[in-house]
């Protein structure tokens, strides 16, 4: 049985800001580890929507952050896209995607875009959709070819 969206907004909102991960100065200094708190996330994606009302109701829009950190802006886009658009967890997630440098961030933002009691086809689509690497280097594949080698094929067709 799928998630409904207020038991996934819950669980995804009830990690603590900055919390689960022991963040010395020197890394945060390094990485620029300091998230954007919720209540400015929610105002960023308020007036975002202001501006383009429909951004979340086009269930096959994607979105990605490029440094993701824990997903506090990833959680908010599916829990907005779910809620304006009416579609199902899977599809949100699937038109999601994350990169981020530090490992323990990613498996963090992992566990909260995965909702309570994830089923294995969620598990996938984040392994492929929330990656683990330098944002400065990645092709931003994702798994697919959508990056030079299908720009390449598309050019030899
Ligand atoms: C300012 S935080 C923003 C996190 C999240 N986007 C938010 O708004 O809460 C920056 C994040 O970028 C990550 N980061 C720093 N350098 C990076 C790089 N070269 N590639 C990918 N992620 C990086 C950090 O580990 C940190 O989680």
């Amino acid at each position: 049985m799928s998630v409904t969206l207020s038991k996934y907004t819950e669980h995804a909102r009830n990690f603590n800001y900055m919390s689960g991960i022991e963040r010395d100065r020197l890394r945060q200094k390094e990485t620029a580890e300091v998230f954007t708190p919720t209540c400015f996330v929610q105002q960023i994606l308020d007036e975002e929507e202001i501006n383009s009302p429909d951004m979340f109701t086009n269930e096959n829009k994607t979105y990605m952050d490029n440094s993701c950190g824990d997903g506090q802006f990833l959680s908010e886009i599916i829990i907005r896209k779910m809620k304006r658009s009416g579609c199902a967890l899977v599809q949100a997630l699937s038109t999601t995607y994350g990169v981020e440098l530090m490992e323990d961030n990613v498996k963090l933002c992992k566990e909260r875009l995965a909702g309570p009691n994830p089923t294995q086809e969620i598990l996938d689509i984040l392994d492929k959709n929330i990656v683990c690497h330098d944002a400065l280097t990645y092709d931003y594949s994702f798994g697919e070819l959508i990056g030079i080698e299908q720009f390449i094929g598309e050019k030899l067709i």
